[in-house]
């Protein structure tokens, strides 16, 4: 059951880069979702803004079409579509010039003021600006929030600063660092697993537990956010934030209770556990590919640097698999193996909990060799648990084992709409409630070890190890694993 919307305060939704891909394919679809299910109360207005020119009335067709783009079949509700539309308006705002303000400001105007969430949708060192120019333009008031988006930063330097300049307007409980993955419902199902159950927790340790591997494969490409990706490439753009964040919950201790401070604590010790992976472990500990043309899906798709339009070569990675341990009482020794590609055979999220073999085996070498216990998360696509166990096989021949899965399906289960990650969270930004927001302590512990992995990558001078589209990455990244005697779940049976 969905909280009232009377629980949400009616509030004015600004979205800085309003016209971007983000805007478009996530933020507004998100919102239109909440309106139809009846969660945005009948006053709440949202202002799309960037610095071309483009009428509101064209603005609302983009809007339209992206809404239709993202509602899956029959989800598309033209009553709810025309209530949304006249909530839209798109402003003609340039962020860095403080004389474009006022604009919003005659826009923003009502004798009712509501609460105003700012989301920052642009390039990072926007968002000190735009919150410095909000602000001498008298746009916010102390209930107000802003939202920031990924990447904060490009390094541990450059987050502090912005961190810094946007903490000089909005304290730290109105500042929202979104991380859309905390908002995905398989991903919060983790700490439902985890702290809503008894069976897992004495067996979550590295007594019970042999390693833990997570892998957020992608099939796409960089799909026109060269220009973006060049400067991040995997690393930055999918471990320091979502693959860390996934970590932090499966491997953080219980928390008090389930609320911002409690779950946030948690989650920043896990990060200062992290074993640091240095100049001189990075050629062992991580593996660094970029995807040469190849084939997807039966589809040719050409090499990241044709893809994003350079001819002198480019050593961003697309791919990035790292050995990482984290360093504490319950986990010292159990390996995380994180991997994370694009262009890779399929889409899949998923988190394999591989537990340690049964001490000794009574059956016979007829029975097969044992498997250990694999507790599987999917988080997307096709969300679900999977526990594998060892079973008979039935029928005669004696007792010959095989590893099956019970099998915890949430499409079948609850067989309800599972909500957009953003759905969530843009909700929870103007009820207030930053659990699953990342605080700045934590973003700041994330960089601080991946920064040296950057490093070590830029001191040894070597280009990212190149991988065919379509494949698990360069070969590295399965000798990466073996040379511990593992293999990664799709090679492992
Ligand atoms: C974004 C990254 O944060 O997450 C993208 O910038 C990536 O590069 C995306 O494609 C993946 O999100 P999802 O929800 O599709 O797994």
């Amino acid at each position: 059951m969905l909280p009232p919307a009377s629980r949400v305060p009616p509030f004015d939704f600004i979205v800085f880069g309003g016209n971007g891909d983000l805007a478009l394919r996530k933020l507004l679809p998100a919102l239109y979702q909440r309106d139809r299910d009846e969660q945005l109360p009948p006053p709440c207005r949202i202002f799309g803004l960037a610095r071309s020119p483009l009428a509101t009335a064209d603005y609302v067709k983009r809007v339209e079409a992206a809404c239709r783009a993202a509602a899956s079949d029959g989800e598309f509700d033209a009553t709810v579509w025309s209530r949304f539309a006249a909530r839209l308006e798109y402003l003609q705002v340039d962020a860095s010039d403080p004389a474009s303000y006022s604009v919003l400001r005659d826009a923003l105007e009502r004798p009712d003021r509501l609460l105003r969430a700012f989301y920052l949708a642009t390039v990072p060192d926007l968002f000190g600006v735009i919150c410095r120019h909000a602000h001498a333009a008298g746009l916010i008031a102390a209930s107000d929030r802003v939202v920031l988006e990924k990447p904060l930063g490009h390094d541990l330097a450059s987050s502090a600063a912005i961190n810094d300049e946007v903490g000089g307007i909005f304290s730290e409980d109105r500042t929202f660092r979104i991380d859309h993955y905390l908002g995905k419902e398989a991903v919060q199902n983790l700490m439902a697993l985890r702290f809503a159950n008894r069976i897992f927790e004495r067996l979550w340790n590295a007594d019970e537990i042999d390693h833990v591997q997570i892998t957020v494969a992608e099939r796409l490409g960089v799909e026109g956010r060269g220009a973006y990706y060049e400067g991040a490439g995997a690393l930055r753009d999918m471990v320091q934030n979502h693959m860390l964040q996934v970590l932090c919950l499966i491997a953080m201790e219980p928390p008090l209770k389930f609320d911002a401070q409690a779950v946030r604590d948690e989650k920043l010790k896990v990060l200062q556990a992290l074993c640091p992976i240095g100049a001189e472990q990075v050629r062992k500990l991580t593996v660094r590919g970029q995807y040469a043309a190849g084939t997807v899906d039966g589809k040719a798709v050409p090499a990241y640097a044709d893809e994003i339009g350079t001819r002198d070569g480019t050593d961003t990675e697309t791919f990035v698999a790292i050995r990482a341990e984290v360093g504490n009482w319950r986990w010292a020794g159990v390996p995380f193996y994180l991997r994370t590609g694009k262009r890779m055979p399929t889409r899949v999220s998923e988190i394999t909990v591989q537990f340690r073999d049964v001490p000794h085996l009574i059956f016979d070498q007829q029975a097969g060799a044992s498997a250990a216990n694999r507790l599987v998360i999917r988080l997307q696509p096709d969300e679900g648990i999977q526990l594998f166990a060892m079973t008979k096989i039935p029928g005669p021949g004696g007792m010959r084992l095989r590893r099956a899965p019970l099998n915890l399906s949430f499409a079948e289960e609850f067989r309800t709409r599972s909500p957009e990650a953003y759905e969530r969270l843009l909700m929870d930004v103007v009820r207030g409630n930053p659990t699953l927001f990342m605080r700045r302590d934590e973003v700041e512990a994330a960089w601080r070890w991946i920064e040296p992995i950057m490093d070590g990558w830029r001191a040894s001078g070597e280009p990212p190890r190149t991988y065919a589209a379509g494949t698990w990455g360069p070969s590295a990244s399965a000798t990466l694993i073996a040379r511990d005697g593992r293999a990664w779940t799709e090679d492992a049976g």
